[in-house]
């Protein structure tokens, strides 16, 4: 009887620990690419890292695949504290700052370099604070790579693409860019596009290698136009009160877990533009057109006219401070 007594008690007290114990602050990290990706692999590498170095104080739950909310839903979803942190594409963000409409002007950064030259000086970190009036505050950027072309028929002029559907993101900018050689653009989620294309619903699509290869594009699209016109690029992004409310030492290490997040995707955002447009290749389910210089030149001169359609609502000096990355 005593010895039942004891193990109540003991029993008794170590409820009442636990219970005394918090639970660690959860981060919700919503996406919409698959695992394999720069994105789904930061996302993973960020969630090791804190709980290998906050365990019990903060915990990261990754939802891939738009598996939790698509990009469309994600932000009113933060706002609504119903997720933490996402990492949503710079064309997604249009509701909220017109600012980043920049990133998708057609032909404006010639390679990842200038991407990352841009991003990294004063006027690209400033645009990290552009989103702070509606309430999310931007971490840090997030490379995915140049984009490319894909289509049911080959696309090597701008002409070949007139009068052809192609899903974009929600982004006015990307509309006028595929508006600008006569094709007709749509705004869809990235969770329909396999399916539009599949069903031949659409044309063609504009998307990075990963993207085209992690979701099988190729696979339902006869030919890729290497065609480098934009960027595809992500900030991540938190919401102001979640991260405001975060005790300061916690904070600088949820943020030195997530910066060494970036950098570890940012490496495998280079090497998946090789090896994932390699893998399209040899899988021989599409093929890959290369565009003469002078081809090229046609598809600059035709879309590059968005770039002053937008540059009022965009700033002009952000534009030209853009372009001049390049050099
Ligand atoms: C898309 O919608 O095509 C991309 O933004 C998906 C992504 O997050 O890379």
């Amino acid at each position: 009887m005593r010895l039942f007594s004891a193990a109540v008690t003991a029993m008794a007290l170590t409820l009442g620990a636990t219970s005394a114990m918090a639970a660690p602050i959860e981060i919700k990290f919503s996406h919409v690419v698959a695992e394999n990706t720069p994105k789904g692999q930061m996302a993973n590498k960020f969630a090791e890292l804190v709980a290998e170095r906050l365990a019990g104080k903060v915990e990261v739950k990754v939802f891939p695949s738009s598996q939790l909310f698509g990009d469309n839903k994600v932000l009113e979803a933060m706002l609504l504290g119903d997720v933490q942190m996402a990492a949503p594409s710079l064309s997604k963000f249009q509701k909220y700052t017109k600012t980043l409409q920049l990133f998708d002007l057609p032909f404006l950064f010639k390679d990842m370099a200038a991407v990352e030259r841009f991003q990294g000086s004063a006027d690209g970190q400033k645009m990290l604070t552009s989103l702070e009036s509606k309430g999310l505050v931007g971490l840090g950027y997030l490379h995915n790579g140049m984009k490319q072309l894909s289509a049911s028929d080959p696309l090597k002029v701008p002409a070949d693409a007139s009068g052809k559907k192609f899903r974009i993101m929600t982004s006015d900018v990307l509309q006028a860019q595929f508006e600008a050689v006569d094709a007709v653009p749509l705004k869809k989620p990235f969770s329909e596009v396999f399916t539009l294309l599949q069903t031949k619903a659409i044309d063609g699509q504009e998307n990075t290698w990963s993207n085209i290869f992690s979701k099988k594009f190729y696979e339902v699209q006869p030919y890729i136009t290497e065609s480098n016109h934009g960027v595809l690029d992500y900030m991540v992004v938190t919401s102001a009160e979640f991260w405001n409310d975060l005790d300061a030492d916690l904070r600088s290490e949820v943020k030195a877990a997530l910066d060494e997040a970036i950098a570890y995707g940012n490496n495998i955002a280079a090497e998946k533009a090789k090896s994932d447009k390699q893998a399209i290749i040899d899988s021989k389910r599409s093929e890959v057109i290369e565009i003469s210089a002078e081809d090229r030149a046609l598809w600059v001169a035709a879309m590059k006219p968005v770039w002053d359609q937008f540059s009022d609502e965009i700033g002009a000096d952000l534009v030209k401070a853009a372009a001049a990355s390049n050099q």
